[in-house]
Order: structure tokens, then C-alpha cells, then sequence
């Protein structure tokens, strides 16, 4: 063991808890290995499996090239054809994993807070397996914000006083409820804006709502959102949901890029609907830090599942 200072955590599910300190280093881990840093060795042999119960081309395999990366073995678990179809619960669908050899389970599911049955488990249960998050209905996406904070922090070396708008389907986005929370701890100011029908209230504590047209020459960052359809079941504004509507409103068209200020920069979670969120041909636009972003993820999440492997001392990590 080196005297240089890492995090470690037993699961990963959340960014409510963490400290400032702790997503420095987290940061500092990841911009190590982006820049061809060695990662640590194992010595012994750790299994993973990856667990998405909703689609993802990112988050699924970004985690699963950090895996590689790091010498992690994946189990393939193919969940359309678990016997959760037969009525097993995640919690037994897990400690079975376990007791066949599995060490981690990252995991993507719809149902918010999924996670916490499996980390406070009861008495006679035997769940011995790390979590990590890959994003909870509409709850969390840890890895998705830490790889955001890492592109901006890449950007502009800092996050005190930068300006971030979240601008779009906020109440609907775990995106949005992980970098809201994590950009304020960081001393960011926090804007949002989009439709105020999917804006609640109860994160004016985060930072204040304005029209787009009031932020986009103001902000540093703007951090667009997917329209989120698939969780809009039953949103009576979903009906009346127009593509060109919403662009026209609260889009980036390329009068409102123009506006924007020299050094400041597009974040999005993707999968972005082009001309809705962000005009098509501005998506890798100079200002754009889309793939960036996906580059950066692998990075951070090589640092989060490090973290964990010497939470939980696997690998012979400590
Ligand atoms: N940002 C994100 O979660 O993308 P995927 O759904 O493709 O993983």
C-alpha cells in the first residue's frame, strides 16, 4: 500500500453521502488513469456481474471496459432470462450469485431505492456482494455524475462559482437529482430550467429556475437532460408532448450556442434526441463535451469500482 489517500466504500449506490474530498479523489484516481496511470494489481481473483434491467449502451459497457481495465472477471448474467420471470426477487437472485462466486453486482433497475434492501440486509441473511449503482429509476446515477463533475473539472480545473444550468425533464432524471446535489456541495451555483410542469419545488434549495433565454449567456455549464419518456406514464403533460415545441422552447438551437460564452460547455447524459434537446449538428460541436464525457466515464468508473474493491479488501486490494 502507497501513502497516496483513496476512497474506499463497501457500495457504491449513491452521492448523497459523499464529500468533497472523497470526489476529488475520486477525480484525482480517475484522471490518473486517463493518463495511463498502472492500474493496481489483483491478487486475487474477483467476479463481477453486470445487471441492467433497462437498456443502456453507455453506463453497461463502460462499466464493463473498466472491469476489463482492471482485471475484473465478468460473469455474463442474461437478466430477460433469470428466474426473476419465474417470481424470484432481486434479493434471492443476488445471494444466489453470491453463493455461486459472484463479488460485485453492478446494477441498473427502474424501481428507486432498489438498492437498499440489498446493502441493509436483516437478520439470517447472508448477502456478501458490493453494489454499485448504474442508475436507479428516478433516483441516482452515481457514476454518470461523477464522470460529469470529472469532465468539468477536466474543463475548467475547479467548480467554485461556475455557473450550471440543469435544463430539462428534471423530476423525471436521476442525473439530474445526483449533479444537483453534487455540483451545490462543490460550490457551484445551480440554475435550472425547461418545462416548469416537470420542475418541483422542492429543489429550489439546490439553485433558481429561470427561462433558458435568461441563462444561456450566464452560465458556465449547461447540462441538458434526455426527455425521458418511457417514465412519463401517466404525466398528463406527455399527450401534449411536441418535438419541435420543446426544441423551439427550451432547446439548444444555434442562435442560443452563439449566445453562449466562449469557454463554456454542453454536458448531456445522453442518449441525447437530437433537435429536441440539442440541434443535430451541435452535438459534437466545439462547445459540446459529449464524447468527452463518454470518455471520462470509463475512467471514473475504474476509480469507483476500485474504491469498492478496497472497501470490501478484494483482490487483495486495501
Ligand atoms: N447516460 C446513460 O445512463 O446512458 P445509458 O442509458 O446509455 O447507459
Amino acid at each position: 500500500m502507497d501513502d497516496r489517500h483513496y476512497a474506499a466504500f463497501k457500495n457504491f449506490v449513491s452521492v448523497e453521502n459523499l464529500q468533497p474530498d472523497e470526489v476529488q479523489a475520486l477525480i484525482d484516481r480517475a484522471e490518473y488513469f486517463k493518463r495511463g496511470g498502472a492500474v493496481p494489481k489483483l491478487t486475487s481473483p474477483v467476479y463481477v456481474a453486470n445487471l441492467f434491467f433497462e437498456n443502456s449502451t453507455r453506463t453497461h459497457n463502460s462499466f464493463g471496459m473498466a472491469e476489463r481495465k482492471l482485471g475484473l472477471t465478468e460473469l455474463p448474467v442474461d437478466t430477460a432470462h433469470s428466474s426473476m420471470s419465474k417470481g424470484e426477487t432481486l434479493y434471492d437472485t443476488l445471494l444466489m450469485l453470491n453463493a455461486i462466486g459472484v463479488n460485485l453486482a453492478v446494477m441498473r433497475h427502474s424501481d428507486n431505492a432498489y438498492y437498499e434492501p440489498l446493502i441493509h440486509t436483516k437478520p439470517y441473511q447472508h448477502l456478501d456482494m458490493g453494489i454499485v449503482n448504474a442508475g436507479d429509476g428516478s433516483g441516482q446515477h452515481p457514476s454518470q455524475c461523477l464522470l460529469d463533475m470529472m469532465t468539468v473539472h477536466e474543463h475548467f480545473g475547479h467548480f467554485k462559482g461556475l455557473k450550471v444550468a440543469i435544463v430539462g425533464d428534471i423530476n423525471y432524471s436521476r442525473v439530474a437529482k445526483s449533479n444537483m446535489e453534487m455540483f451545490n456541495k462543490l460550490g457551484a451555483e445551480v440554475y435550472f430550467s425547461g418545462p416548469e410542469y416537470w420542475y418541483d419545488h422542492k429543489f429550489d434549495k439546490y439553485g433558481k429556475f429561470l427561462p433558458i433565454d435568461e441563462l444561456v449567456d450566464k452560465v458556465d455549464v449547461l447540462n441538458l437532460l434526455r426527455v425521458q419518456h418511457e417514465r412519463h406514464a401517466g404525466d398528463p403533460n406527455e399527450a401534449g408532448f411536441s418535438e419541435e415545441s420543446y426544441f423551439k422552447k427550451y432547446g439548444i438551437n444555434h442562435d442560443r450556442y452563439n449566445r453562449m460564452k466562449d469557454n463554456a460547455v454542453i454536458i448531456h447524459p445522453g442518449p441525447i434526441n437530437h433537435n429536441v434537446e440539442l440541434a443535430g449538428d451541435l452535438v459534437e460541436s466545439p462547445k459540446s463535451l459529449y464524447v468527452t464525457q463518454v470518455v471520462n466515464g470509463v475512467f471514473m468508473r475504474m476509480a469507483m469500482l476500485e474504491s469498492v474493491l478496497r472497501g470490501r479488501h478484494l483482490g487483495g486490494l486495501e
